[in-house]
């Protein structure tokens, strides 16, 4: 068992609070490989920006869930030992789908779990939420549960249609399973397709009347929205132009989401953006540069570019910068 606190992480409680109490949200940025991290590191460390480390369970895999765990510890040391940055990091597992994934990625170092029992019936949802709740408090674990269903792909499991939270379940659910965070689905979806947009139509406005009904029923209770990559048309155009086809990629408009951090969202996930913004890099770079087969010469320039794009989600999205 390793102790997330020995590994220099904190959990979500204080991050989620703080952000709550000043309007803004704490930026959730997936990582795979040793590259995003490090933009991420970096970025949080430039901008002076809380940060949730987030790992799928696709990602532990990927990774190795040793490897994954030496990484994510030389990320705190090589923020608090060679940049002397001190901005509060967590370790969370996205989309955690039963006990034993989230048991599993709290005995290894992660300071935080996701239980994402949204796609099971109400009582099932609880039921499972609950046990992790019961195990993951008893070591100082914080965990989100979810309510509602997001569009798109969420791990393995894919959804066509979004199914919004009812605001009338989310008091029973928190009192039932006593999670510290709630995801909810207000129009976001995950992946680089979020919208089917007609040309001239311009985007559907994010269901912000949920989210203020959810809100008044759970005052002071922090929200976090999953989906929330804005597929920036600038990445989508540069992958198109160096030999991609992201087709009608489209995301969420960046001033909604700053509207939604200023209310009780309080974690904003992003993984789709930082995916894009490294394969239009690597595209543009290999193109250009035929010649090269160093994989530095490509994923260095990658990295900047993500550590970039985080920077200015921290200041414009998040508004986190400055609060670490
Ligand atoms: O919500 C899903 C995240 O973007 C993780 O995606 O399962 O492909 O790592 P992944
Ligand atoms: P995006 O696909 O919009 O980046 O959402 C990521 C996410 O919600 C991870 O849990
Ligand atoms: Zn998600």
């Amino acid at each position: 068992m390793v102790d997330y606190k020995s590994l220099g992480f904190v959990n979500t409680k204080e991050m989620l609070k703080d952000a709550l109490e000043k309007n803004y949200a704490v930026p959730a940025y997936n990582f795979n490989n040793m590259e995003q991290l490090q933009s991420i590191i970096l970025a949080c460390a430039e901008s002076n920006s809380p940060v949730i480390l987030q790992v799928s369970r696709g990602a532990r895999k990927y990774a190795n869930p040793i490897m994954l765990r030496y990484m994510a510890e030389g990320a705190v040391r090589m923020a608090r030992d060679e940049l002397k940055a001190t901005f509060p990091m967590a370790l969370h597992l996205d989309h955690g789908d039963t006990f034993e994934s989230c048991q599993s990625a709290i005995q290894s170092g992660f300071s935080s779990v996701m239980i994402d029992g949204s796609s099971l019936p109400y009582e099932q949802n609880i039921e499972v939420t609950k046990k992790v709740v019961e195990y993951a408090h008893k070591l100082e674990v914080t965990v989100e549960g979810e309510l509602g269903v997001l569009a798109g792909i969420e791990e393995d499991v894919v959804s066509q249609k979004s199914h919004y939270t009812n605001p009338e379940d989310v008091e029973d659910f928190v009192n039932r399973t006593r999670v510290d965070s709630l995801a909810i689905s207000i129009g976001t979806s995950h992946g680089a397709y979020k919208f089917n947009l007609k040309p001239g139509e311009s985007f559907p406005e994010l269901r912000f009347d949920i989210l203020e009904k959810v809100s008044k029923r759970l005052p002071g209770f922090p929200i976090v929205l999953h989906g929330s990559s804005s597929v920036p048309k600038e990445f989508v155009d540069m992958v198109n132009r160096y030999g991609g086809n992201l087709g009608n990629a489209v995301g969420v408009p960046e001033q909604q989401l700053r509207r939604a951090s200023k209310l009780a969202v309080c974690k904003i996930n992003v993984d789709t953006d930082g995916r894009l913004v490294v394969t239009a890099k690597i595209r543009e770079i290999l193109n250009e540069h035929p010649e090269l087969y160093d994989p530095r010469k490509y994923l260095g320039p990658a990295r900047d570019a993500l550590k970039d794009l985080l920077i200015s989600k921290n200041v414009n999205v998040m508004g986190s910068a400055g609060q670490g």
